[in-house]
């Protein structure tokens, strides 16, 4: 097992009785998922991707990664929320939060379309000036405005570049199979851009493994391969309905139980900076598939021990509507020593020559116990490294988690029908045809 669930730090929030309590509703999610699948009554493609995805498809995102690779220096990766969260927590767990200013030999990766704010695409175009440019618009639906947006100026600036002829060699489009009108995918048929599938069956946020994620992903130099291996070890080991031995079972149970215990909100934790965008698409994957119909635990994040210097005085007395869940990385990527010094004025001696992990560790279980005792209850969950098989263990385990926990809690968490209030007002009042009689 690639990330154990430990329930030591539940003592005193739930006992062991109360968590088999939780077993035949749990068993019923379960089921139901596994039934949407055999039914393919809900977009739950996900659930055997790990062993069940397009061979072909696979090895044309390898060769345009090397092609991509060999000619650009920056890569430009547009999408939004589903289309974006899990490349860059892909890249940032794997490689680092800091991807762009290391020395390597890959090109340097930036997200875009992912907001409507001008100044960072303006920054972003500036940043290109002189550069080789390639681009991968990703969008399932291929109508969302803010990839739009991004792609509409990033083609004009490829064009201007290297010609119509030119662009095309560059620009690599991710979207639906179908061509319907209006669409990303009639666009790129039209103008000849090489295209990858998002799965039918596959919905945003359960899609980093798809073409989704692993094109930039494979362009940051990832072993995408050793990524699929990891997802399909979580799906072996989550495949069987067992609460004693099924993680993504137990922690949907014990997140359903702490949230009718009055927990309302789920902070996940993480002590390495480069997993925050790793909370970003957890938060993303359990918020929208779970807050609907006036329910839903509420996902936050922090990362620690940073937030501690800000969030930490909430979560210790602040309102006791918390939980945490904390992913705690067993093994470093580098053993970062404490140096030692002939004097002692800044007063650490006592830890120098030790490693910044073994004093991260201790910060961890330091904050434990003080939140536990706080109030606080703890989900720990030990991930034993922040590598490419690492990584997909714990998307899919996340995912299949999620699936069983929505049912727990009584929505469907395939859809996500709230997304579009916003965009229906934001239409109205750009004045887009069609939305005449939109009442706001
Ligand atoms: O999970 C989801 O479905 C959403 O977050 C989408 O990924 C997001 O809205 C972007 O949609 P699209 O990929 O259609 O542009």
């Amino acid at each position: 097992m690639a990330l154990r669930l430990k329930t030591d730090y539940l003592e005193g929030f739930l006992t062991k009785d109360e968590i088999k309590a939780g077993e035949a509703k749990a068993k019923a999610a379960f089921d139901r998922v596994e039934k949407d699948s055999a039914e393919k009554s809900q977009p739950v493609g996900w659930l055997r991707l790990p062993v069940n995805y397009d061979k072909e498809e696979f090895a044309r995102i390898k060769a345009a990664a090397e092609k991509i690779k060999s000619m650009c220096d920056v890569f430009i990766v547009i999408g939004i929320g589903g289309s974006y969260l899990g490349a860059r927590a892909a890249i940032e767990f794997v490689k680092s939060n800091n991807y762009n200013l290391l020395p390597k030999e890959t090109p340097d990766i930036y997200f875009s379309g992912n907001s409507i704010d001008g100044d960072a695409l303006h920054d972003l175009i500036e940043i290109c000036k002189g550069k080789r440019i390639c681009v991968n618009v990703i969008s399932k639906s291929g109508t969302t405005t803010e990839p739009a947006i991004a792609f509409r100026v990033f083609r004009d600036i490829l064009v201007k570049q290297y010609g119509e002829d030119g662009a095309k060699e560059r620009i690599f489009v991710t979207t639906d199979k179908t061509p319907k009108p209006g669409t990303l995918k009639e666009f790129a048929d039209l103008e000849g851009y090489e295209t990858f599938v998002v799965p039918d069956d596959i919905g945003g946020r359960y899609s980093v493994l798809t073409a989704v994620g692993l094109l930039p992903i494979a362009v940051a130099g990832c072993d995408i391969d050793a990524m699929m291996k990891g997802a399909e070890k979580a799906m072996i080991e989550t495949d069987s309905f067992d609460i004693e031995n099924n993680d993504a079972v137990k922690y949907a149970v014990i997140r359903n139980l702490l949230h009718d215990k009055g927990k309302k909100s789920e902070l996940f934790v993480t002590y390495v900076p480069a997993l925050q965008y790793t909370a970003e698409w957890w938060k993303q994957l359990y918020g929208e598939s779970e807050g609907k119909d006036n329910k839903g635990i509420y996902p936050t994040s922090v990362v620690y021990s940073t937030d501690l210097h800000s969030l930490g005085q909430y979560v210790q007395q602040g309102e006791r509507i918390l939980f945490e869940t904390v992913l705690n990385v067993a093994k470093p990527k580098h053993e970062q020593l404490i140096p030692e010094t002939e004097n002692d004025v800044d007063g650490i001696g006592y830890i120098a020559g030790k490693s910044l992990h073994y004093v991260n560790e201790k910060a961890f279980l330091g904050t434990v116990y003080a939140h536990i005792k706080g109030g606080v209850p703890n989900i720990v969950m030990e991930l034993d490294a922040t590598d490419e098989e690492n990584f997909g263990y714990l998307v899919y385990f996340f995912e299949r988690a999620c699936a069983i926990s929505g049912y727990i809690l009584g929505v469907n968490p395939f859809d996500q029908p709230g997304v579009e209030m916003y965009k229906k007002n934001m239409f109205a009042l750009l004045g887009k045809p069609g939305y005449e009689n939109h009442k706001i």
